[in-house]
């Protein structure tokens, strides 16, 4: 055992003859542990590599053996892991965490300025251990306010470390309490007044949520929005880029809440990222009770911390679910009262873009001039050209993901998908098309289209050099036919309408080509300093 860690002063350093053990809150319901734990479950105890006051390093045992054996005397499998705060959450806890059904972390020294806490990795650990019930023991003096800094769910106080405080530690969590520890079970008080104390913000667990997820998502988004469980889970889970966190009911687990966020690469250089709040929702007889604002911090806390993210969408580009706050949302002002630019028409600022909506039947075909233009689909000797132009252009128009999504097409099977733009010899516009049933990447990640039929099929990321002053044709000019050669080429492929997403919403060349609007949101995003 290290000797890295000292242990506090007053942790362990008496030899009291009675322990004692306290149950500051419980929000998880889960004390005594048989209420979240079979017999043959599995314990999972992390505790710092400390040496008892008065021991010597080479011969001391670990303090917290005593623990782990009163645990086991109950038939739980208990498996005691070592974590020292210099060396952090390993790989090795990361997959004794995925295997446990509870975990405790043991806390024995304070927070200090200067170097991490081990309170800061017991949250750490908190993040790891998703939806499985975490307990986090402090064996040590500390104020109760510093832990409220952190919001972990289940926290139990000792005054040490010694074989009497952990035998307390271990009866309380066995029974519930005994007459050597002052058990008690209050709530804490909470930074806000409003927010009961009872709202824990977890992270969502796919197995458990999706149906609850499900349900609040149709029960809440107008009728053309719904969606299959099985299109929503699949947009959902993007491992790495989505942190989804749920609120649930005690004891039976219910989806009170739900917010989704997502990570995407800003652009080609993979160093910025774009945080989403993809979607927040409460159950309706929930509402104004303070879980929606707590999700809502939550989330924008945790996106904030993660390094690159400059910047934060109210929305969704890709994968998509709504692409910004629905136009009439009834819920606008909250949105508002929590910082969200809404009332400007700039970029982010609350600006209209629309879904566009063609039934080829209903629009007679056009006979326009060529107007020197020529369409054709991309091929691989293309390739650099067109992700030189998109990156230019998306970084100009704030086009967040395009680059990615043109990145995954040109190696995917569907590069003949993208449909390229010539004036001349030079490449002027680009856009990629996608049916869905085809597998086509895109797709996957945008479903409207495939929801309104599957004979709809989809034009994305139109990207049209309009800055460069060497182009001879105006934008709108290279836009009509460019989606006309979009529109040809998804008739071939036998679809019968078009589906245009975020397009702006006065784009009168599409208006021109007979496609109505589907859908119109407000485009609202912030920067993080
Ligand atoms: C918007 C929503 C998430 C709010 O959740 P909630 O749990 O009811 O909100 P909270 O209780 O946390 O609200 C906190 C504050 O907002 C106020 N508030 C609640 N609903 C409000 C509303 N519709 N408009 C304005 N203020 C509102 C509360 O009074 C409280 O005010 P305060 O900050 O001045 O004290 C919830 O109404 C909802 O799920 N709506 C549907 C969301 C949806 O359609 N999402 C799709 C697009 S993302």
């Amino acid at each position: 055992m290290s000797n890295e860690e000292s242990p506090m002063p007053d942790a362990g350093s008496r030899e009291p003859s009675t322990g004692s053990a306290t149950l500051l809150w419980d929000r998880q319901n889960c004390v005594p542990l048989t209420r979240c734990l079979s017999e043959d479950g599995l314990v999972l105890l992390l505790t710092p590599a400390v040496v008892p006051p008065g021991s010597q390093p080479s011969t001391a045992s670990d303090p917290f053996e005593p623990l782990g054996q009163e645990l086991a005397k109950r038939h739980f499998k208990v498996r005691h892991v070592p974590y020292t705060k210099n060396g952090g959450l390993t790989g090795v806890h990361t997959a004794f965490i995925r295997k446990a059904d509870v975990i405790f972390f043991v806390v024995t020294g304070p927070s200090t300025d200067n170097e991490p806490s081990q309170t800061d990795l017991a949250d750490a650990v908190a993040e790891a251990c998703e939806a499985r019930p975490l307990l986090v023991v402090f064996c040590c003096h500390v104020e109760t306010h510093e832990i409220h800094q952190y919001d972990f769910p289940t926290v139990i106080k000792a005054t040490g470390f010694s074989v009497p405080d952990l035998r307390a530690v271990s009866s309380l969590l066995l029974d519930g309490e005994v007459a050597s520890s002052r058990s008690t079970c209050q709530l804490p008080p909470r930074m806000t007044t409003d927010v009961p104390a009872t709202w824990s913000v977890q992270p969502c667990d796919y197995e458990r949520d999706l149906i609850g997820i499900h349900a609040l998502w149709n029960d809440n988004v107008p009728r053309q929005f719904h969606l299959d469980a099985v299109v929503l889970g699949s947009l959902l889970r993007r491992d790495g880029y989505a942190m989804h966190h749920v609120v649930r009911d005690t004891p039976n687990g219910d989806v009170l809440g739900f917010c989704a966020t997502f990570t995407t690469f800003a652009d080609s250089k993979e160093e910025q990222l774009i945080g989403s709040v993809a979607a927040l929702f409460v159950k309706k007889e929930f509402r104004r009770r303070g879980i929606g604002r707590k999700l809502h911090d939550e989330a924008l806390g945790r996106l904030g911390k993660i390094g690159g993210v400059h910047r934060v969408q109210l929305g969704t580009t890709f994968p998509r679910l709504l692409y910004g706050i629905p136009v009439g949302h009834p819920d606008t002002e909250w949105f508002r009262k929590r910082g969200w630019p809404l009332d400007l028409s700039g970029p982010g600022t609350g600006h209209i873009r629309a879904d566009w909506l063609l039934r080829f039947c209903d629009t007679p075909p056009l006979n326009l001039a060529s107007a020197g233009l020529n369409f054709r689909p991309c091929e691989l000797s293309d390739s650099r050209e067109v992700l030189e132009m998109v990156a230019r252009e998306s970084e100009r128009k704030h086009a967040f993901g395009w680059y990615d999504q043109y990145a995954r097409i040109i190696d995917s099977g569907f590069i003949g998908d993208v449909i390229l733009g010539f004036e001349g010899s030079t490449m002027v516009a680009t856009a990629i098309t996608y049916t869905s049933p085809a597998g086509n990447p895109t797709a996957s990640d945008i479903p409207w289209a495939s929801s309104i039929g599957t004979d709809v099929g989809g034009v994305t990321c139109i990207c049209i050099k309009d800055d460069d002053p060497e182009m001879v044709n105006r934008r709108d000019t290279v836009m009509v036919r460019l989606l006309c050669a979009c529109c040809n080429s998804l008739g071939s492929r036998g679809m019968s309408e078009a589906f245009l997403d975020g397009l702006r919403s006065n784009e009168s060349g599409v208006e021109t080509l007979g496609f109505r609007q589907w859908a119109r949101y407000r485009e609202v995003w912030h920067r993080i300093s």
